[in-house]
């Protein structure tokens, strides 16, 4: 049973309106978000560019006001002093001061929460351990590529140990190494007892780490749950079948089974739209004496989700041969 008190993040009907440009006009930037972030969970918020959640997150930062709705940090209004003492945030394109070593850039953040002394060189030391920079941490920031920014800029969101790390587009603009790297730092993270809740477009790395995910579009909610249940839902599952040497009246047995028939020469192509008929057409298969190449089941990913929920496409996913 989930109780409140797992509950780390709480949001009830979240909006925020900006007005723009001379005329005042409304632009709805986060339109009625319910949702909530369990306790040691990783939780990926999705979205498209301009989807809402670097919004979303700066209301549960306390760093901009709703214009309607409620939302909740461990149990806390969000903007308390209560709620903030526990929290860790990485902005989407966080200022770093270029002539600070990384040590001296923690150390300053770590001022800021009241660290001094033994007390914040100690805590310094292991958040440059942990985010693996103690080598380069008398090198001037100036000198770092973005994944080590990204990697001290992920230091310093956990200054104060908080419980709850959120992270807005960590790993955009790294290059594969420099993303793994950061998700590992999350696992870490998530295996230390953190909850970690961070915002991204880049849905392998979500598949990858997330518990669960929301998917917001326009403000609003348009998926959330578990990747595998959210992938499964709704998305198309599909089997394709290559056969080599299958006589046109063993094909005419299997077009019925088949989503969809592609021909090449001797070669065909048989979509089959689910796991039921693979039985039977691998029996038609088997009497015509014909040639299976190839059999892949495709599972669904998030991206495909995700582009259906984005285009508003309900299309059966499209194959090539
Ligand atoms: N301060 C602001 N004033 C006016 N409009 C804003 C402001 N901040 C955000 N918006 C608008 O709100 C919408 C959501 O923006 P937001 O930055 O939250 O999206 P996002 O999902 O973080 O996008 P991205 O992936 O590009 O970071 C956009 O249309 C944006 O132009
Ligand atoms: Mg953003």
């Amino acid at each position: 049973m989930m109780s409140s008190s797992d509950l780390v993040v709480q949001t009830e009907k979240l909006a925020k309106t900006f007005r723009v440009g001379f005329w005042g006009k409304k632009v709805t930037a986060v339109d009625g978000l319910t949702l909530d972030v369990r306790r040691g969970e990783v939780f990926g918020f999705l979205g498209p560019n301009g989807a809402g959640k670097t919004t979303t997150l700066k209301m549960l930062m306390g760093l901009i006001h709703p214009t309607s709705g409620r939302a909740s940090i461990f149990g806390h209004p969000v903007g308390d002093l209560a709620a903030k003492a526990r929290l860790g945030f990485l902005p989407e394109s966080p200022y770093f001061y270029d002539y600070l070593t990384s040590r001296e850039f923690l150390k300053f953040y770590g001022h800021l929460f009241g660290l001094r002394g033994a007390a914040l060189e100690k805590r310094v030391d292991e958040l440059l351990e942990l985010v693996g920079m103690t080598t380069a941490r008398d090198l001037q920031l100036r000198k770092f590529s973005k994944g080590m920014l990204q990697r001290v800029g992920i230091a310093q969101a956990l200054i104060n140990d908080p419980s709850l790390v959120v992270l807005d587009e960590p790993m955009s603009g790294l290059d594969p190494i420099g993303r793994k790297e950061v998700r590992d730092l999350i696992l870490r993270l998530k295996e230390a007892g953190k909850t970690v809740l961070f915002s991204s477009h880049i849905l392998h790395d979500a598949e990858l780490l997330c518990d669960r995910v929301a998917m917001i579009l326009k403000g609003r909610l348009v998926a959330c749950g578990e990747v595998t249940d959210l992938v499964e839902r709704g998305t198309t599952q599909y089997v394709e079948m290559v056969i080599d040497r299958l006589l046109p009246e063993r094909l005419a047995h299997m077009r019925p089974l088949a989503e969809r028939v592609v021909q090449q020469g001797e070669r065909v192509m048989v979509v089959l739209s689910s796991q039921q008929h693979v039985d039977e057409a691998l029996e038609i298969v088997r009497v015509s004496r014909a040639k299976l190449v190839s059999l892949t089941p495709h599972r669904a990913s998030l991206e495909e989700l995700f582009i259906r929920e984005a285009t508003g496409a309900h299309r059966p996913v499209e194959t090539h041969v």
